[in-house]
């Protein structure tokens, strides 16, 4: 018998909607944060005693901070199939970071060619486009997914690139590229390949062929402020690394540095002993529910969440044919409703929490939406004004480990009343400057006062 689902803490919390109800809140919003596991949350407050200095203290308290730190380094490593390679795990802030980390480490110059998809979040853009590399992408079909063959085609179409930067899912319409065969197409040509892996960490198996990882405990569980990058030792032993300063060096005198081992090396400053335990603590819970039974019970709630939303009338599903597996997470579109209005009544009228927007990955989704580029140029005309009413976008549904089929079966109900075409109950402003919509009227808190509490969901 499955544990799954789990209750996360904060499960049920009552939220407060526009008919002066309350509601118990329903997060389906997993592919941006989850809660905390409370197996997670107990290890934290067991820890909090022993906290101390990591790698910089004598003291008991030091010692025992520091071997809790290296335990939880140890985990990421044994969690990304690693453990018997000379690779190194460096805990850092989140996803972003990492990649950001990496790019910098790198060194790639003008001669070097990185590979991207056109899927890619913006933290797995961003840090390559700004590098003076030459670059390359991989393109998608209407409906957001390519091929192995298409990789090849983009790998083999110049110079051969140093990097192959590649989602392991997408967080937009959680499709997961058949990422094994990348990497072995990608290696037969001599090509390393960074996986951003934040949405894959939580709810898949790690491809442990890839040459570097990066995922985020926010996003597994672990809301403490610390994610990985993994890669090989060798990469981070020549050169300064990503931040300089205390706990890098082995020597310093005022014009010269011995830089000390990765990984060290590669984690200046203090670093973040409760976010590496939290992350330990929820890679040894998801081992202990098991990825069978991880696997199964999302898979579920994927095939509900997507066929449930394509049946709606009105509703678009983006994204993949039904038939093609993805993590439990949904774009839709709801016939002339604006994207931040759907997501603003789902809120206020039902105490349903999901995304809207481009989510961090606007090149993608100019392509699920299939917008040509005079209509891109003019939002962007807009974007320069401060008026991001019509930014274009979609909604999100991402479900996790504590979501039942029930919570499907709320959305969906939820959305088939927006999309039905009756009036909202309450008039719904939209702010120029955000584009987010907020309800008039004074039904606590959804007053004119509390207008800051929703600003801007949906940056990119
Ligand atoms: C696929 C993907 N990559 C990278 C990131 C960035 O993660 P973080 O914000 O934790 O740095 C996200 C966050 O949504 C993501 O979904």
């Amino acid at each position: 018998m499955s544990v799954l689902p789990v209750r996360l803490v904060g499960a049920d919390q009552a939220v407060p909607c526009v008919d002066g109800s309350e509601r118990p809140y329903l997060s389906l919003d997993a592919a941006a944060s989850t809660s905390a596991l409370p197996a997670v949350v107990e290890r934290v407050n067991e820890f909090l005693p022993w906290y101390s200095s990591v790698h910089r203290g004598a003291g008991y308290k030091s010692q025992i901070s520091t071997a809790a730190y290296e335990d939880a380094r140890t985990a990421a490593l044994d969690f990304a199939g690693r453990s018997d390679r000379d690779d190194v795990a460096i805990i850092c802030r989140n996803t972003t970071e990492a990649i950001n980390h990496l790019a910098y480490r790198m060194r790639l110059g003008p001669d070097s060619t990185v590979v991207m998809t056109v899927a890619e979040h913006h933290a797995n853009l961003l840090p390559w486009t700004r590098l003076d590399v030459s670059r390359r992408y991989v393109e998608c079909g209407a409906s957001g997914t390519f091929s192995v063959d298409d990789v090849v085609e983009a790998l083999d179409s110049g110079p051969v690139p140093t990097l192959l930067a590649i989602t392991g899912a997408t967080n937009v319409t959680g499709w997961i590229p058949p990422i094994d065969e990348i990497v072995e197409a990608a290696h037969a040509r001599g090509v390393e390949v960074l996986v951003d892996a934040a949405q894959l960490a939580p709810h898949r198996p790690l491809p442990a062929t890839a040459d570097y990882m990066a995922w985020s405990g926010h996003k597994m569980y672990a809301p403490y402020g610390a994610g990985v990058l993994i890669g090989p030792r060798a990469a981070f032993v020549d050169g300064d690394p990503f931040l300089a300063g205390g706990g890098a060096v082995d020597l310093v005198d005022l014009d010269e540095v011995i830089w000390t081992d990765p990984p060290e090396r590669e984690e200046a400053g203090s670093p973040n002993v409760i976010g590496a335990v939290a992350l330990g603590a929820a890679i040894s819970e998801l081992r202990s529910f098991g990825w069978d039974a991880i696997v199964a019970h999302e898979q579920e709630l994927a095939e509900r969440l997507r066929s449930g939303l394509a049946a709606t009338r009105g509703v678009r599903l983006l994204g993949p044919a039904l038939d093609v597996p993805t993590l439990a997470v949904a774009a839709f579109e709801i016939d002339d409703v604006p994207h931040a209005l759907v997501a603003a009544r789902l809120s206020a009228e039902f105490g349903i929490g999901v995304r809207h927007g481009c989510f961090c990955a606007h090149p993608y989704l100019m392509r699920l939406l299939d917008l040509p580029r005079n209509v891109v140029d003019q939002y962007r005309e807009d974007v320069r004004r401060g008026d991001r009413r019509r930014l274009p976008g979609a909604v999100r549904a991402s479900a996790d480990l504590s979501t039942t089929t029930a919570d499907i079966d709320r959305l969906l109900a939820a959305v088939a009343i927006v999309a039905d075409g009756s009036p909202a109950p309450v008039t719904y402003r939209q702010d120029t400057a955000t584009g987010d919509y907020w309800p008039e009227g004074e039904a606590a808190p959804w007053t004119s006062g509390n207008r800051s509490l929703g600003a801007s969901c949906s940056r990119g």
